[in-house]
């Protein structure tokens, strides 16, 4: 088992900041992704950040951490309420997988309260903001120290 724990962010979270502040904040990806690196480091972990628009990639990514890393944070966007094919890569996955939402999906139109991602979540957090990464990172890390005590 190594020390990183993937953080995967899908479409349109390259836009956060500016798309729909009222939504989901001001804080910019690159916020988040310090943010993530600084939540891991503060266990002894280390944050991989990715983020894709595209579906293959972020299956793709999945697959390079499936196994021996520390985990996995994702934010699959709107391919959370509409992916298969991410839910299969996340079934293959031998790691933590925790589904993180910046917005609370469950206040949201009825499209969003289903979630593909959910039926592999090892949990779910949604309506924390952009501080649930840290939240998400911060269970990775207790999980994990759990299994090496
Ligand atoms: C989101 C919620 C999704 O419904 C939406 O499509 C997103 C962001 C969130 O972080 O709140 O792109 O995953």
């Amino acid at each position: 088992m190594n020390d990183t724990i993937l953080v995967l962010n899908g479409p349109n979270l390259n836009l956060l900041g500016q798309r729909q502040p009222e939504i989901y904040g001001r804080a910019t990806l690159a916020d988040v992704e310090a943010l993530c690196r600084e939540a891991a480091a503060a266990h002894g972990l280390s944050a991989e950040c990715r983020q894709s628009n595209a579906e293959h990639v972020l299956i793709d990514a999945i697959h390079e951490f499936r196994i021996g890393s520390a985990g996995i944070v994702i934010n699959a966007g709107a391919y959370t309420h509409t992916s298969v094919a991410i839910l299969d890569a996340l079934n293959a996955c031998e790691v933590p997988v925790i589904e993180c939402h910046i917005s609370n999906v469950h206040r949201r139109e009825a499209f969003r309260h289903h979630s593909y991602v959910s039926l592999a979540a090892t949990a779910v957090l949604a309506g924390f903001g952009t501080h649930g990464y840290a939240l998400a990172i911060r269970h990775l890390a207790h999980l994990r120290a759990d299994k090496t005590a």
